[in-house]
């Protein structure tokens, strides 16, 4: 690929303060685990670099909320993550954290230079504190009520109800979350990398310069840049995270999206002590960050900046971040739980780890957001994965058994349907080559799948199995290019179906050239995945850095994708087994009965909180104003439904005074039968009116909550009729 000797593919680091969800998986690590392996097959130099970014006040809050400590949380959700992407196939060389020793010093370091170097300004400005803690607090430990909708447990940056962006300042009533204090303002200094001063570079760099990065990421870098640069804050007062190696700087830490990429070199260094900076120093090396659209700004524009203004180190040459995934149409979240995750996944869909990452690339969000519905789920494995690819691959194997005791069978003279199938296959790679070296992971999945339905249409057309009755010679001839085509697929789905691959492989009795391991010699740590350890990933070690052709037996490479003759005649394959399996319905309902108890809890709470809201009190009214209103209780004699109408009731009232009727609309909440015999509050001497035929004297008092629904107001013991209220 181009003029580079190596490519270090990073994944954005996740929190550990939750699971891994769909959302991220196809945001960055599926479509990065495609683009590492296709690399690898083509026995590229490739790194691929991730781990748990375990700092950052989301993981404090966690901890409180939980009653444990930041050292928990990280604990407990690096191992959820690290296993989740493992058992997905998604093999990174390291998954580090950055927790680990080797991060808090090489970020430290990090640091510590451009300090000494008189990069960063620093600012004194007043922060909130909370007398009672002692301590600083984050926006996210202010409380208080929201100016826009009066949620009264808003956070200092959002309302989680109504969805405003808010800053501390806004809130009413702001008090702590650690102790409920007031919190009060106090001065406190920190250090900001002057952003303004790179826009210019910035602007070279990527604006002329990477025209070719996809267009939410070089739009989001313009609008950044157009808008002008401000400083942005390296440190926080927070006792959780990298100390600030500066001296008099107690109580302060790194800010978290300070460290957390750093965290991409200290983990390659983690892996390999003794050759990292080859990787991150070296022109030869190609950096690719795979990230989602909210982290745009974090790996175009401050990253980048860190690294100029620290020198040495290479910049990416692309960012291919993705849009949102949501899910069932909504977006997802983890806290309401709205979200499917991977480790519950696996553990519902076993042996299913493909289908996920098939179905995840085939609606990929690459250029807009995009869904995940259960039921297209379920369609994309059965009529595609089943019904075309596993279809196709089962007939090949099984008719090799059946007419050729498992023996790839002579090839005779090629007819046009023959070769016309044949050719397709070399175009399909070229696209597949191309769409994922530009990123378009979607498009490759699609060529790849054309072959294997190109492969079923082929054998469908073909039908060896009548032809048997009558030819076996030309029998022969379909299922030899049936299980060329069938060792196609082993390796073009290689990077999208890593189990199905290896599982296909088997069946053919291949294996497949991974690439070569470029840590041979060095220590490797407990965080790496060995080759041969995960997925499929080295399905033919060689830790020697030897090059395949060394392994025994039938070695599929890259290269031989598309060249007819990939299984030699009288090459014994294994027995048949199934790629794919069918996703039934009830999988399905289970899922979405799951996701609807949430949804209906969901709208219940939004609905009692919606109850809650209370309307804003009205202008102003004068005693005078009130005492005009003749207000009494009464009793309903009758109550009948005016017909043709929804919402009104007709009411025969007793008011003490006299025996009247009321036209009122409350028949949305009360059935006729439910107001006879009630005592009520009238307004007596309302104007009447004429409403739908019937004279109106007067109008029921009624409470209406937030949500819209009204109760009528009754006295709290009976009362004669006609008692006046004021
Ligand atoms: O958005 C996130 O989940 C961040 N933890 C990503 C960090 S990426 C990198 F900078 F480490
Ligand atoms: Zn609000």
């Amino acid at each position: 690929m181009s003029d580079f000797k190596r490519t270090l593919v990073t994944c954005a680091l996740p929190y550990a303060n939750g699971p891994v969800h769909i959302g991220h998986l196809a945001g960055a690590y599926v479509p990065a685990d495609i683009y590492v392996r296709y690399l690898r097959m083509k026995g590229e130099d490739v790194l691929f670099i991730c781990g748990s970014d375990e700092h950052g006040v989301p993981i404090t809050i966690k901890a409180r909320e939980q009653g444990c400590s930041p050292q928990d949380i990280v604990d407990k959700y690096h191992r959820v993550m690290k296993d989740a992407f493992s058992s997905l196939g998604i093999n990174f060389d390291i998954y580090s954290r950055t927790s680990s020793a080797v991060h808090c010093e090489h970020a430290s370091a990090f640091f510590r230079k451009l300090y000494d170097e008189g990069k960063f300004i620093t600012r004194e400005s007043e922060q909130y504190y909370d007398p009672e803690a002692k301590t600083f607090l984050a926006d996210r430990y202010i409380v208080g009520t929201c100016p826009k909708c009066g949620n009264p447990d808003a956070y200092g940056d959002q309302c989680e109800k109504c969805g405003s962006t808010l800053s501390p300042e806004e809130l009413i009533d702001p008090r702590s979350k650690l102790s409920g204090a007031q919190p009060i303002k106090k001065k406190t200094s920190h250090w900001y990398l002057p952003l303004q001063d790179y826009e210019k570079w910035l602007s070279e760099w990527i604006l002329d310069g990477h025209k070719e990065w996809r267009t939410n990421v070089y739009g989001q870098c313009k609008s950044w840049i157009d808008g002008g640069l401000q400083p942005r804050a390296v440190s926080r007062d927070l006792d959780w995270g990298v100390p600030v190696p500066v001296e008099g700087a107690e109580g302060k830490v790194l800010y978290v999206w300070f460290d957390a990429p750093i965290g991409y070199i200290s983990n390659t260094k983690e892996l390999l002590p003794q050759s990292w900076e080859k990787w991150w120093k070296s022109e030869d090396t190609k950096l690719v960050h795979f990230i989602g659209k909210d982290n745009i700004v974090f790996h175009c524009i401050v990253f980048p900046s860190m690294l100029k203004a620290h020198g040495g180190y290479i910049l990416p040459e692309n960012v291919p971040a993705n849009e949102f995934l949501n899910l069932e149409g909504d977006k997802i979240s983890t806290s309401r739980g709205w979200a499917v995750w991977a480790h519950e996944y696996v553990k519902d869909f076993p042996g299913k780890e493909d289908v996920l990452r098939y179905v995840l690339t085939a609606n990929a969000p690459e250029t807009k957001d995009n869904d995940f519905s259960w039921k297209d789920f379920q369609t994309r494995n059965n009529s595609e994965l089943v019904a075309i690819f596993g279809n196709f691959v089962n007939r090949a194997v099984v008719l090799t058994h059946k007419y050729f005791g498992g023996a790839v069978p002579e090839r005779g003279e090629l007819q046009d349907v023959d070769r016309e199938v044949l050719d397709e296959i070399p175009a399909l790679k070229a696209s597949l080559a191309r769409n994922i070296e530009t990123y378009k992971f979607r498009e490759a999945l699609r060529d790849a799948m054309g072959i294997a339905r190109a492969g079923n249409k082929y054998i469908s057309d073909t039908e060896p199995w009548k032809v048997a009755k009558t030819d076996m010679a030309r029998c022969a001839t379909i299922l030899n290019v049936s299980l060329q085509i069938c060792a196609d697929l082993a390796i073009a789905f290689e990077p999208f179906t890593p189990f199905a691959a290896e599982r296909l492989r088997r069946m053919l009795g291949v294996s497949l050239c991974a690439g070569f391991d470029h840590r041979a010699g060095e220590a490797v740590t407990e965080n790496t995945y060995r080759p041969g350890e995960g997925a499929a990933l080295h399905t033919t070690p060689a830790a020697d850095g030897t090059a395949c052709g060394s392994a025994a037996g039938v070695v599929l490479t890259w290269e031989m994708l598309g060249s007819d003759s990939l299984l030699p005649v009288g090459h014994r394959i294994g027995e048949a087994e199934l790629l794919f399996a069918k996703v039934e319905d009830d999988a399905i309902d289970a899922q979405l009965a799951r996701l609807a108890a949430i949804r209906a809890e969901r709208e219940a709470k939004a609905a009692a909180e919606a109850a809650k809201a209370v309307a804003p009190q009205k202008e102003e009214c004068t005693f005078e104003d009130f005492e005009k209103m003749d207000i009494r209780t009464a009793t309903v004699l009758a109550a009948e439904r005016v017909p043709k109408t929804d919402k009104l009731l007709k009411l025969t009232i007793d008011t003490g005074i006299d025996k009247r009727e009321i036209v009122s609309g409350i028949a949305e909440f009360y059935a006729p039968e439910d107001m006879v015999g009630k005592q009520i509050c009238i307004l007596a001497n309302l104007k009447p009116r004429v409403i739908r035929g019937i004279e109106s004297h007067g109008m029921i008092l009624m409470a209406k909550q937030g949500d819209g629904t009204m109760r009528f107001i009754t006295p709290q013991e009976a009362l004669s009729n006609g008692a006046q209220i004021g």
